[in-house]
């Protein structure tokens, strides 16, 4: 007889890649206050499911919830509510703690160590042989860009923030995982140190791990995610990867002066006009457009992409739950002086 399916394999379809974290309804409220009277809560009814292979960016603004979500992940913080699964057993699992790397948002590392030093002790940590600590070792500072002469006689209070957010990441590899977790990984580094971080976690990515990161840089997770979500005040508001959100690359919006409209308006769609300039979005093939306008005695003035930037996406996004919250409030208001 064969076994009963486990979840995860009940989550895996045949053409996808099983599922690695999956959080139905996860909340989170921590009582704060003198007495612990007061609740702030951190996390609402939060539900993703990623999959392995993916690079997941969580965006969001200071306070969002980010690191709470991360916490419970990792099992360092228990869940008000909801469950999560991640490789497909429940939070806590010893056994997924083997195949899980992770970055602290801030890595309070033990300052008169060495950054080799720590990172033995990282590897023993995993039981890792002499032998095999400085295989490993090695290996892990050329990964991160960080000199071996470096990591052995400085001690880690004399490291740059850059300096240390490498042997971070060293040490987050350390038992080669399946799945890593980044708390904001490139936060306080000047830009060739994000761009090393960048190029490390595309790294990882090409060796097909499961990468999950925190991060309110925006630029950074546009290059390297293939899926993000934005998170606002402990709620998801938007997730999916980033054609889904801003739309695809390949649409246009051009704006003309001039011409015969008549002859143009068949290529277009959300024309608007004003005097003799024109604009709207086109339909097809943006270069064969160019020709048209021409033709129809029109000027190009400039040819756009619609697809709007992550950054002003999220913004938008932002401003859009700001302005129903103040919508919110006004309601509350008319109801208390009715
Ligand atoms: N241990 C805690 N006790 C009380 N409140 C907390 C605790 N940890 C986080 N919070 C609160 O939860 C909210 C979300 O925090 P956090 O998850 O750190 O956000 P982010 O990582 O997105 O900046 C914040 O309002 C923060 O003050
Ligand atoms: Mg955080």
């Amino acid at each position: 007889m064969g076994a009963a399916l486990s979840q995860h394999e009940l989550t895996t379809l045949p053409d996808q890649p099983p599922v690695v974290v999956q959080t139905t309804g996860l909340s989170k409220a921590y009582r704060t206050g003198f007495w612990l009277n007061q609740q702030i809560t951190s996390l609402k009814d939060c539900s993703l499911t990623i999959r392995q292979g993916e690079t997941f960016g969580l965006l969001g603004p200071n306070g969002a919830g980010k690191t709470t979500l991360l916490k419970i992940l990792l099992g360092i913080v228990r869940p008000t509510a909801g469950s999560a699964m991640l490789l497909g057993h429940p939070l806590g699992d010893s056994a997924v703690k083997q195949r899980i790397g992770y970055l602290p948002e801030n890595a309070y590392f033990y300052d008169f160590l060495t950054g080799w030093e720590f990172l033995q002790y990282t590897a023993g940590l995993f039981g890792l042989s002499r032998a095999a600590q400085q295989r490993r070792i090695t290996e892990l500072l050329d990964l991160v860009g960080l000199p071996q002469a470096a990591a052995k006689k400085k001690q880690l209070r004399q490291y740059s923030k850059g300096m240390l957010q490498r042997v971070g990441m060293a040490q987050a590899l350390m038992n080669d995982p399946d799945v890593v977790f980044l708390d904001e990984p490139m936060s306080g580094l000047d830009p060739t140190g994000r761009f090393q971080v960048r190029e490390i976690i595309l790294a990882l990515k090409r060796e097909g791990k499961t990468i999950f990161f925190n991060s309110h840089i925006l630029s950074d997770v546009e290059v390297i995610c293939d899926r993000i979500a934005i998170l606002d005040q402990g709620e998801l508001v938007a997730i999916g990867s980033l054609d889904d959100l801003l739309g695809t690359a390949d649409q246009y919006v051009v704006k003309g002066r001039g011409g015969r409209i008549a002859e143009l308006e068949p290529w277009l769609d959300q024309i608007t006009v004003q005097g003799d300039l024109w604009q709207g979005h086109i339909k097809g093939d943006p270069y064969g457009f160019t020709q048209q306008i021409s033709l129809a005695g029109g000027h190009l003035v400039t040819l756009q992409q619609a697809r709007p930037t992550l950054e002003e996406f999220f913004i938008a996004q932002i401003r859009q739950r700001q302005a129903g919250d103040k919508l919110k409030e006004g309601e509350e208001i008319r109801k208390v002086r009715r």
